[in-house]
């Protein structure tokens, strides 16, 4: 049967207001089955005869609307009546409100739209399609105002008025099933601790920094007002602390109808632990009538990791709340500022961190989807998908567009899906095309305006760029995208000839710019023939050298003991930002510094992953500084607490700590590499992964100086087992214990 179903629109503006679009229906006969799709400019909820349906919440979810939107499709058969509503209440969300730092609204569209249809299969054979159309009514809604940024205003008080019949929208996108996960409601939280400010504020404290909102119950009079504000963390003197949400106003109103009530927003999320009760109109504060509710794309939890030491579990925690925090229908840097958005460069920093934690196959399907769809022509792919910024774009950045051969190929690795990875090979392919004609040298990236080593702490106190040189970064990793997009083409049966030949030639242009007297020499951007020999030398450079494979065999020691000496010579602590931290642990362990690997990870002083552990964090930091010890903050402008990047280092927790690594000889760990690297002063370590074909485990724990190993390899699992002693197994299914 045709599909006519039409987006339709609101016949007079409402604004920030949500509004119902609603059609009654009867049928007279037997149904046999019946499903209702719908998808919205804006975000939708749908309710059959007044009750909610489905699970997923925030629907149709963000996509790149310029290209695509989803729609869901709902099994009605149970709910059908004989007189039956279909409504459907529409809030702005991110397509039609406040995005892309807020600035400005209308990105996407400049009204909330709708399209639906309900399809019928009778018991008799015949069926009916109903879609919308100018038939449908339009209603005002309680919600008077919704926005990502802002919050949502519910008055129960208001009254419900027709608007008009439904006029059509000039929607022009393509409508998709859903690809992605649905997003749903998680954990509930109660309150921990309800409390007074200096100032008087009064502020309920969750005890968990989170993306989600806030369940109130209330029972007062009508026409009485709760207004709840948010934030992630209370300043120095324990005020409530707004500053770092930048322009989202996160704010909550809620108006009583004089009966029960229970609120919560229908159109939009915040980024909290604590809410503020800026107008509260009873006299006690009861928790029972606070619930926070933890709301995340519904990903299959994968992984588990725990360790003898309580403040590396506590970060595992904060890892993994991080995830959970902007897993929300696409990769985000932060769920709470005025941003909450697609940036690629946080995206491929955490995502083999991520692929341990959940299966985000399906999750990365989606958003890759629009990676590709929105890659320019030329090739390069900006800093934020969905592009959503009025007016400009987010930089090309290395490290940040990478997101296009670094993720395809992490999912490969993780899940061994060839068809993924044949899908995503042009978008890889085109990007290293991109970086190739980028610039003045075919080899070399020299040129275009990077966000270079993203708040590493080797600049100065404040500055948001770290030291290394952004030409040396996107040289290097133009030839990290080059490498992957050669073992895509093996794996797929390309012919990769042309690019084994550029990737030599990358190395070697690398290695004669950047190298000399077979150390790193750090030349400035700008540096011409005649300039002095530069002097500078960053961890991170070290660590990009080591861990992509610039330097030959022979100069690793030397390179190594370079990253070692500033690391020593810095207390022990790391300079580097979100360029060098994902493998700064790597570049030690793989290169005979194991300990001092350890010893970054357990240190307690910033820069350091326990520094905020040991402040009370609940989530990952955006800074190593994001909150100092005297309780002050780094900056108001880039300072998010919920922010996953640096969490990166589940990966060497996992791959090296715990020793579990997929291949790419036989990926989704049929072959994987089991190569623990036990320390004391865990104790124990104890990493499960469900993977593709099993569960997968090792753990290992000290009796002693002795250390004791198990191991569980499911069915279809081969292990590469080397132990610490150099004794070396191949493991099939089956239990494993081992001493040394
Ligand atoms: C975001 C980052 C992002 C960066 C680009 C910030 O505003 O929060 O995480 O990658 O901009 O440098």
């Amino acid at each position: 049967m045709k599909n006519n179903a039409k987006w339709i629109a609101s016949p007079r503006d409402v604004g920030c207001a949500a509004v119902s679009f609603r059609k009654d229906f009867c049928s007279q006969k037997q149904i046999k089955k019946a499903t209702v799709s719908a998808s919205a400019m804006g975000v939708y909820a749908f309710f059959l005869n007044g009750e909610r349906v489905g699970k997923g919440i925030l629907t149709p979810g963000w996509t790149s609307y310029r290209h695509r939107v989803q729609y869901q499709t709902y099994d009605v058969t149970a709910l059908l009546r004989s007189e039956n509503r279909l409504e459907f209440g529409v809030g702005q969300g991110w397509a039609v409100g406040y995005i892309g730092y807020g600035h400005s609204n209308h990105f996407f569209a400049d009204r909330v739209s709708l399209i639906a249809w309900l399809d019928v299969i009778y018991t008799d054979g015949s069926r009916e399609r109903i879609v919308t159309d100018e038939s449908w009514q339009v209603y005002s809604s309680q919600v008077l105002s919704s926005e990502i940024y802002h919050g949502e205003t519910v008055d129960l008080t208001a009254s419900v008025e027709r608007i008009g019949n439904a006029v059509l929208s000039d929607v022009q996108t393509k409508l998709i099933p859903q690809v992605g996960e649905w997003i749903t409601e998680q954990e509930r939280l109660s309150p921990v601790e309800i409390l007074r400010t200096p100032r008087g504020e009064l502020v309920i404290d969750f005890g968990q920094n989170m993306t989600g909102y806030v369940e109130v119950r209330a029972k007062g009079k009508r026409g009485d007002r709760i207004v709840i504000h948010h934030a992630e963390v209370l300043d120095q003197d324990g005020n409530f602390y707004t500053e770092n949400y930048r322009a989202a106003r996160n704010e909550n109103i809620y108006v009583l109808s004089g009966g029960e009530d229970l609120f919560k927003p229908t159109y939009t999320f915040q980024g909290f632990r604590y809410i503020r009760l800026t107008e509260y109109p009873f006299e006690e504060v009861e928790p029972k009538n606070f619930t926070a509710i933890a709301v995340h794309s519904e990903m299959k939890r994968t992984g588990d990791f725990s360790c003898g030491n309580e403040k590396i579990n506590q970060l595992y925690h904060n890892i993994l709340w991080g995830q959970k925090s902007n897993y929300l229908d696409i990769p985000t840097d932060c769920p709470q500022r005025d941003e909450r958005l697609g940036w690629t460069g946080d995206a491929q920093i955490f995502c083999r961190a991520a692929a341990f934690n959940y299966d985000v196959e399906r999750f990365f399907e989606k958003w890759l989807g629009d990676v590709a769809l929105e890659q320019n022509k030329d090739g390069s792919v900006e800093g934020i998908v969905p592009h959503c910024l009025p007016g400009h774009h987010s930089r090309v950045s290395a490290a940040w567009g990478d997101a296009a051969t670094v993720i395809p190929w992490q999912l490969y690795l993780s899940y061994g899906n060839e068809k993924l990875l044949k899908k995503h090979f042009p978008m890889m392919k085109k990007w290293v095309e991109y970086i190739r004609h980028a610039g003045p040298e075919e080899y070399l990236w020299l040129d275009g305006k990077h966000y270079g080593d993203w708040l590493a702490m080797d600049n100065g106190p404040d500055s948001y760029d770290g030291a290394t040189p952004t030409y040396y970064i996107a040289s290097v990793y133009y030839l990290h995208s080059t490498a992957l997009l050669i073992k895509a083409g093996r794996v797929l049966g390309y012919d990769m000839g042309e690019y084994e030949d550029l990737y030599e030639k990358i190395r070697a242009a690398i290695r004669a710019r950047y190298m000399k007297n077979g150390d790193l020499r750090l030349l400035p951007n700008d540096w011409k023939e005649g300039d002095g020999e530069p002097t500078l030398k960053t961890q991170t450079a070290y660590v990009l050298a080591l861990y992509f494979g610039v330097c030959e065999e022979a100069e690793r020691a030397l390179f190594a003991s370079r990253l070692a000496e500033m690391i020593r010579e810095n207390g022990t602590r790391m300079t580097t930002g979100f360029v060098g931290t994902p493998y700064l642990l790597h570049a030690l362990s793989e290169n005979g510094y194991t300990e001092l690997a350890y010893e970054l990870l357990l240190q307690e002083k910033a820069p350091s992953w326990l520094y905020s552990v040991c402040h009370g964090a609940t989530t990952m930091w955006e800074h190593w500084n994001s909150q100092k010890e005297d309780g002050s903050f780094w900056s108001t402008k880039m300072n998010s607490f919920n922010h996953y990047a640096y969490g990166a280092v589940l990966d060497w927790i996992v791959g090296v700590a715990s020793g579990i690594t997929p291949t790419e000889q036989a990926p989704a760990y049929k072959t994987v590499r089991l190569e623990p690297h036990p320390s004391k002063a865990l104790g124990f370590a104890k990493a499960v992964l469900e993977t593709r074909q099993g569960s997968l485990r090792s753990h290992w724990y000290y009796k002693g100086d002795a250390v004791y190993y198990e191991f569980e390899i499911p069915r279809g699992v081969t292990a590469k087992l080397r132990l610490p002693s150099g004794y070396e197994a191949t493991l099939g299914e089956g239990s494993y214990h081992f001493a040394e």
